[in-house]
C-alpha cells in the first residue's frame, strides 16, 4: 500500500520535473532564436510587469517575453517562427486595451509594435498619410495640425495608444459623429499575415473597386487575423476656429432636445457631442481634484464642439442659439473656452476625456461600451441603478454608479465602480444588461471591442451563423490560431 502510494506520489513529480526542465529549454531556444533574428536588444526577457498589465488593471497575465520588431521584415520573420512552431503571440501596442485584448492571457508571447513609429509620407494635397502602424496618435496629430489637417478620429487615450491598435479595435471617439468610423477614412494597410507572408493593401487613392475590400476586414478585427504594419490614412482639413461647450441640463430629455436643437442650427459645424451625468462629473470633480467648471452641481451635461473657418458668423450664429436655448429652458449653465485659449479648451475637453481615468481611482471598474437607440440610451443607466440598488447590500462595496458616452453616435458608457473586485456585482450586471442592449437593438460593444472580457457574450450581438462565418475567417488567416488566441472567440 505504502509502495504503491509513494510511487503514485514521486510519479507525477518526476513527470513535472522533466516537464519543467522542457518547458525552460524550449523556451530559451525560441528566447535564443528571437535574439538572433532581433538582436538581444529587442527581446526583452524582464521587467515585464507593465506589458503584462492591463490599463484598467484587472488582469495579469504571465508572458516572460517582449519582442520588439523595428520594421515589417522583423514581424513577418517573427510570425513565420511562431506559425511553425506552434507559438502563440498577443500583439500590444499603446496597451490601452479596455477588455484585455493586449495583455497575454496565458503565457503567450508579447510582440510589441512601439518601434514602428515612423511616419512615412504625407501629401500636403490630399491629406493622405502613410505611416508605420506604432506611431502614437497624439504624435500623430500634432504632425498633421502643422499642415492644418487633423486626425479623424479622437481619444482621451491619445497620449498613448498606437494608430495600429486603434484601427486594430476600430476605435470611435469624440469625432466619430463627424467623420464616422476609421472604415471611411484608412484608405490602405500593409499586413503580416499569421505564417509570415506581408500583404501590401497600401493604396492612396479614394475610389478603389477592384473586387473585396480586403483591408476593412482587418479594421475591427483586434488582432486576430494578421498584424497592422503600415496606415495609409486620410486626414481632412481642419477648421481654422474652434469652440468648445459645456453645458448644464436638467434631466435627460432636455440633452435630447439640446441635441436635436445644435444638429439643426449648426450641422456640418458640430464635431461631437457627448454627455455625462452627474456621477460622471462628480468622479473628476472628487478623484483627479478638478473644480466643477460650473457654478454649481447639475443632473446631466453636454460637452459639444463646433468648428468653422469665419469665427465671426460662428459667434453670430451662436449668440442666437444661445437666447434660444435659454428662452426654451433646454440649458440651465454653461461655459465655452476658443481653441484660440489653449489652456481653458483642453481644461474643459478634461472634464469628459478623463473620467474614464477618474473611474480607475475608485478601485475596481466594471466598464461597457454599448450602443442604445436615444429612446433607451440612459434608460439603461435607470434601470441597472435600480436592479443594483435593490439587489446589492451595502457591504458589496459599490462606490458609483455612472453613465457617460458620445450621445451624438448612441455609444453608451455605462459603468459600476467598487473598491475591490466583487463577483456578485459582475452577476447582478452580467448577463442581465446585454439582455437589455439587445431587446432594444443595441450593439455590446460600441467601440472597444471583445477582447477576452466579452467573448461569451458575443452572441447577444451576432447571430450564430456570423459567428461561424467569422470562426471560419479566423481558420482562414490563421489555422493554428497563433495571433490572440484568446480574443473575440
Ligand atoms: P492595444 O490596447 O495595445 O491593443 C488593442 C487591440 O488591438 C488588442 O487586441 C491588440 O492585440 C490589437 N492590436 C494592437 N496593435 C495591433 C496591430 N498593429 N495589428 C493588429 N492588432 C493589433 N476606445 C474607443 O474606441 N473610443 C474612445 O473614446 C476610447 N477612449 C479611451 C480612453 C482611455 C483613457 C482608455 C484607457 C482607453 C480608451 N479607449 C477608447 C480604448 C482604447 O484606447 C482603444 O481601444 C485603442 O484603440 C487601443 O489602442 P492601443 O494602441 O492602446 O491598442
Ligand atoms: C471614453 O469614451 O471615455 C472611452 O471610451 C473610455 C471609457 O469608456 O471609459
Ligand atoms: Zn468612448
Amino acid at each position: 500500500m505504502f509502495a504503491i502510494n509513494s510511487r503514485s506520489y514521486l510519479l507525477p513529480n518526476v513527470v513535472m520535473r522533466m516537464l519543467f526542465i522542457r518547458k525552460i529549454s524550449s523556451s530559451s531556444s525560441y528566447i535564443t532564436e528571437f535574439q538572433s533574428l532581433l538582436g538581444n536588444e529587442n527581446v526583452q526577457t524582464n521587467d515585464l510587469d507593465s506589458f503584462n498589465q492591463d490599463w484598467l488593471k484587472s488582469h495579469r497575465g504571465k508572458s516572460d517575453i517582449v519582442l520588439f520588431p523595428r520594421n515589417t521584415n522583423d514581424v513577418s520573420n517573427i510570425l513565420g517562427y511562431c506559425n511553425q512552431n506552434n507559438l502563440k503571440c498577443v500583439i500590444q501596442s499603446g496597451n490601452t486595451s479596455l477588455v484585455c485584448g493586449a495583455t497575454p492571457w496565458q503565457n503567450e508571447i508579447i510582440i510589441s509594435m512601439k518601434k514602428l513609429n515612423k511616419i512615412l509620407s504625407f501629401d500636403e494635397i490630399t491629406g493622405v498619410l502613410h505611416c508605420e502602424s506604432g506611431c502614437i496618435l497624439q504624435n500623430l496629430e500634432e504632425f498633421v495640425k502643422q499642415k492644418q489637417r487633423l486626425i479623424p478620429y479622437d481619444l482621451g487615450a491619445k497620449g498613448s495608444c498606437m494608430i495600429g491598435g486603434n484601427l486594430a479595435t476600430n476605435a470611435g471617439g469624440l469625432r466619430f459623429i463627424k467623420f464616422g468610423p476609421l472604415h471611411s477614412n484608412v484608405l490602405g494597410l500593409e499586413i503580416v499575415m499569421a505564417n509570415g507572408k506581408i500583404l501590401n493593401l497600401m493604396n492612396s487613392m479614394r475610389k478603389d473597386n477592384t473586387g473585396y475590400h480586403l483591408r476593412h476586414l482587418f479594421i475591427g478585427s483586434e488582432g486576430t487575423l494578421g498584424i497592422i504594419t503600415k496606415v495609409s490614412i486620410i486626414c481632412p482639413m481642419d477648421y481654422k476656429f474652434k469652440k468648445i461647450f459645456l453645458v448644464a441640463c436638467e434631466n435627460f430629455n432636455k440633452l435630447i432636445e439640446l441635441f436635436q436643437m445644435v444638429q439643426e442650427d449648426f450641422n456640418e459645424n458640430l464635431s461631437c457631442f457627448e454627455m455625462m451625468d452627474e456621477s460622471s462629473m462628480n468622479v473628476v470633480v472628487e478623484n483627479l481634484r478638478l473644480p466643477y467648471p460650473l457654478s454649481r452641481s447639475y443632473p446631466f451635461y453636454s460637452l459639444f464642439e463646433l468648428s468653422a473657418n469665419d469665427e465671426l458668423s460662428l459667434d453670430q450664429r451662436f449668440t442666437k442659439h444661445y437666447e434660444k436655448l435659454v428662452n426654451k429652458s433646454i440649458i440651465l449653465d454653461g461655459t465655452y473656452a476658443n481653441d484660440s485659449d489653449s489652456e481653458k479648451f483642453h481644461k474643459l475637453k478634461s472634464y469628459r476625456e478623463s473620467i474614464s481615468e477618474g473611474l480607475r481611482l475608485d478601485g475596481c471598474s466594471y466598464k461597457y461600451d454599448v450602443s442604445l437607440p436615444l429612446n433607451v440610451y440612459y434608460e439603461v443607466v435607470n434601470v441597472m441603478r435600480k436592479r443594483l440598488s435593490s439587489s446589492l447590500s451595502s457591504s458589496n462595496n459599490v462606490v458609483r454608479i455612472c453613465g457617460y458616452g458620445h450621445m451624438g453616435d448612441g455609444n453608451m458608457h455605462f459603468n459600476v465602480t467598487s473598491k475591490k473586485f466583487d463577483q456578485q456585482i459582475l452577476n447582478q450586471i452580467e448577463p442581465f444588461l446585454y439582455e437589455f442592449v439587445a431587446k432594444n437593438n443595441g450593439s455590446i460593444s460600441a467601440e472597444h471591442g471583445i477582447g477576452v472580457k466579452k467573448r461569451k457574450f458575443l452572441h447577444y450581438s451576432k447571430s450564430d451563423e456570423a459567428i461561424k462565418l467569422m470562426q471560419q475567417m479566423k481558420q482562414l488567416f490563421d489555422p493554428k490560431s497563433i495571433l490572440n488566441p484568446h480574443v473575440l472567440f
